[in-house]
């Protein structure tokens, strides 16, 4: 079976971590192997980087091409491996959120930010690695930050203010406009909604058979 490279965005409190679970589940229902995986993240290296990313204030060139180190060992090892043994790669968040968070929240150069994309993701058939289907948890800000408030200790990300997730939201909109790899998912609804949304989207362009029309 082919490989499908799965990525799920959105702001911070967005709810796309919810339905992980369920998505895996999904496939896994359908006789699929599974490849879960994070970013920053995914591999012990990735996972070290994360948390220096995470956690230290650092400028937008540092912050950007830690994320892309971070992402060259995780393209390496984990995922082009899984993609070419036929498994379902699901990966919380992906070179998208580099345009969002360094792009868009912290006013980065776009023009380095598609080089460093261009080195990190080229494959050795000459193409450039990309998801195939992103799904898009859409939400505004404001709300976003309601569900957060609270919720645990936020990290350097998390903390920024309403107006940093206005840009990154603005940020995933102009990645999204022209891409028909997005999926927009409506996440200002209830968590079984979305859930519908998504796997409605899903039916829709074949990937799963058909819709349980269960909530995760
Ligand atoms: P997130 O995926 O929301 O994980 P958790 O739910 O555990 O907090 O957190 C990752 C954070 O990293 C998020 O605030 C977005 C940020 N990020 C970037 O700034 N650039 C990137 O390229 C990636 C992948 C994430």
């Amino acid at each position: 079976m082919k490989g499908l490279f799965l990525t799920l965005e959105g702001i911070d409190g967005a709810g796309k971590s919810s339905h992980i679970d369920a998505l895996e589940a999904l496939f896994k229902a359908q006789g699929r192997q599974v490849t879960r995986t994070r970013e920053p993240g995914g591999t012990p290296l990735a996972e070290t980087l994360r948390g220096l990313i995470l956690e230290q204030p650092m400028d937008a060139l540092t912050e950007s091409l830690l994320v892309f180190a971070a992402r060259r060992d995780h393209v390496v090892r984990v995922i082009e491996p899984a993609l070419a043994r036929g498994d379902i790669v699901l990966c919380d968040r992906f070179t998208d959120a580099t345009f969002a968070y360094q792009g868009a929240g912290r006013g980065f150069d776009p023009a380095v930010l598609r080089t460093l994309e261009t080195w990190v993701q080229a494959n050795p058939s000459g193409g450039l690695l990309q998801p195939d289907i992103t799904i898009w948890f859409d939400l505004a800000p404001e709300i976003a930050a309601e569900r957060l408030a609270g919720a645990r200790v936020p990290d350097k990300f998390e903390s920024q203010p309403v107006e940093f997730f206005r840009r990154v939201a603005a940020g995933y909109a102009a990645r999204a406009k022209d891409a028909p790899r997005f999926v927009r998912i409506d996440a200002d609804q209830s968590r079984e909604a979305v859930w519908q949304q998504i796997e409605a989207a899903l039916a829709e362009r074949g990937l799963v058979a058909s819709q349980s029309g269960g909530a995760p």
